[in-house]
């Protein structure tokens, strides 16, 4: 545990829930000019600060400004000789300063203030407001970037539709924007090891090509850094699949190692089928250590590697049994469980949190990869979609991963693609419905499609 100075004006953090909250609440200040990648980054870490259990929200000074002002018509707006256009945007800054700072003595973990902070000045503000008066930790995340390739393709991705740019033609957007870079560019005054030696602090240069680390302090700012130093821009796409329908699962019992049924045997051979007509480059294909991942990926020609990790959530004492038997055995268990179905965690076995917790380095190896099938379990194939989809931990245990389906996994602009195809191989459904209670009291509505979803070929896509 870190040592924390006892005037801070915070509430005392609940450790009961969340073994990070060893330390301070902690604002993660992004620096850098405009189309520099900062709001895919405090996107992205957020939801997997999120994932992990730590609870972080974004303030993007940008969509404060919007929502302020619809002023703007051009550039000229960020020219900083344009008084009133500053003050606004002075006004703004400190408005999500102040509600990453109200969610942080709320019981939040991590703010992300999503702003150029592009000068000292106002880095100096953000350390009076968030370390002298709130006692916070600060952490800056500055991304330099001087890869004009880069910056348009940023540019003609994510900014030109943004709300500033609505029913504009897109070359003069990119032109306005680029002119827009270079008011920020008269004052901006990036981080450096001398005059910054004592605020702690991420460089990235030119999307991971180099970092440079200062004064990192204590193990969140750590994992932060680690994060960040792991992902990439590169276009690839996740393959994530169950294993084909097993011996287990026509008889309606949890977890095992039995092999695959028939049905099963014939998914795997469409799935290798799959992977050829998708025509992957690099393919690589992750499976757990349980026989049916493996024998589900065994035609398919591409390296493989099979990960412990990957296995499926152990059910302890309910190992093998089918629902109807836990329910009767053990009904107070049965119950806990459809109470708080991601922390509950089965006698002798594991939970979802668990779970979560045991597959990060496995997202952290993701993260690195180009295009991967990862042939898995269905506890373990929703912990892996919620981070990608940015799923909250109530509705993670009752996502729906159907046997015979491969998820298209397709990272976009700052979110997601995701796309559901069956292979039309029938299959017994495993999925158990969120309790009815709980549903109603959630607004969810109980009629439901998904007991045949995988006989159907499905190509359902969403935006996370
Ligand atoms: C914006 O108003 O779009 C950006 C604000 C900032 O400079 O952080």
């Amino acid at each position: 545990m870190e040592d924390e100075s006892s005037s801070s004006s915070y509430p005392p953090p609940n450790i009961t829930s969340c073994p990070h909250m060893v330390q301070a609440p902690t604002v993660i200040s992004m620096v850098g000019l405009p189309a520099r990648g900062k709001t895919y980054m405090s996107k992205k870490l957020t939801r997997y600060l999120n994932w992990i259990g730590i609870r972080t929200k974004v303030f993007n000074v940008g969509e404060y400004r919007r929502a302020a002002t619809d002023q703007y018509r051009n550039h000229n707006f960020f020219d900083t000789s344009n008084s009133e256009a500053l003050a606004l945007r002075q006004k703004c800054a400190l408005m999500a300063i102040d509600d990453a700072c109200n969610f942080l003595l709320g019981g939040g973990e991590v703010a992300v203030i999503d702003a150029t902070n592009t000068t000292r000045e106002r880095r100096k503000l953000l350390e009076e407001i968030i370390c002298q008066k709130h006692n916070f930790r600060l952490f800056f995340v500055e991304s330099v970037c001087d890869d004009i390739n880069i910056i348009e393709a940023n540019i003609l991705e994510v900014k030109v539709c943004s709300p500033d740019y609505l029913g504009m033609d897109k070359n003069e957007a990119v032109e306005d924007f680029l002119k827009r870079i270079d008011h920020y560019r008269v004052h901006y005054e990036a981080m450096d090891c001398g005059h910054d030696k004592d605020l702690s602090f991420i460089q990235i240069f030119n999307q991971g090509e180099r970092f440079l680390v200062n004064k990192l302090a204590g193990h969140l700012q750590s994992r932060v850094v680690y994060y960040l130093m792991n992902i990439h821009v590169l276009p690839r796409t996740i393959y994530l699949t169950r294993h084909g329908e097993s011996m287990m699962n026509l008889r309606g019992r949890i977890g095992g190692d039995s092999e695959l049924s028939p049905r099963g045997m014939e998914y795997a051979k469409e799935l290798a089928k799959f992977v050829v007509a998708e025509n992957i480059p690099n393919l690589k294909v992750w499976t757990s250590e349980l026989t049916r991942t493996i024998q589900t990926a065994q035609h398919i020609k591409a390296p493989k590697a099979h990960w412990k990790a990957l296995n499926e959530i152990d059910a302890g004492i309910c190992e093998g049994m089918t629902y109807e038997e836990i329910a009767e055995k053990y009904p107070e268990e049965f119950a806990k469980r459809d109470q708080d179905k991601y922390h509950y965690r089965y006698p002798t076995g594991e939970s979802y949190q668990d779970l979560v917790a045991r597959l990060e380095p496995v997202i952290m190896e993701l993260e690195r990869q180009e295009n991967v099938m990862v042939v898995c379990h269905q506890a373990v194939a929703r912990c892996l979609l919620a981070y990608f989809q940015d799923k909250s931990s109530e509705d993670l245990p009752y996502l729906k991963v159907p046997l015979h389906t491969v998820i298209k996994l397709t990272p976009v602009a700052y979110g997601c693609r995701v796309e559901y195809v069956s292979l039309n191989i029938p299959a017994v459904n495993t999925h158990r419905e969120r309790p009815v209670k709980q549903e109603r009291l959630e607004g969810h509505t109980t009629s439901d499609e998904d007991e045949d979803i995988h006989r159907c070929k499905i190509r359902a896509m969403s935006i996370a």
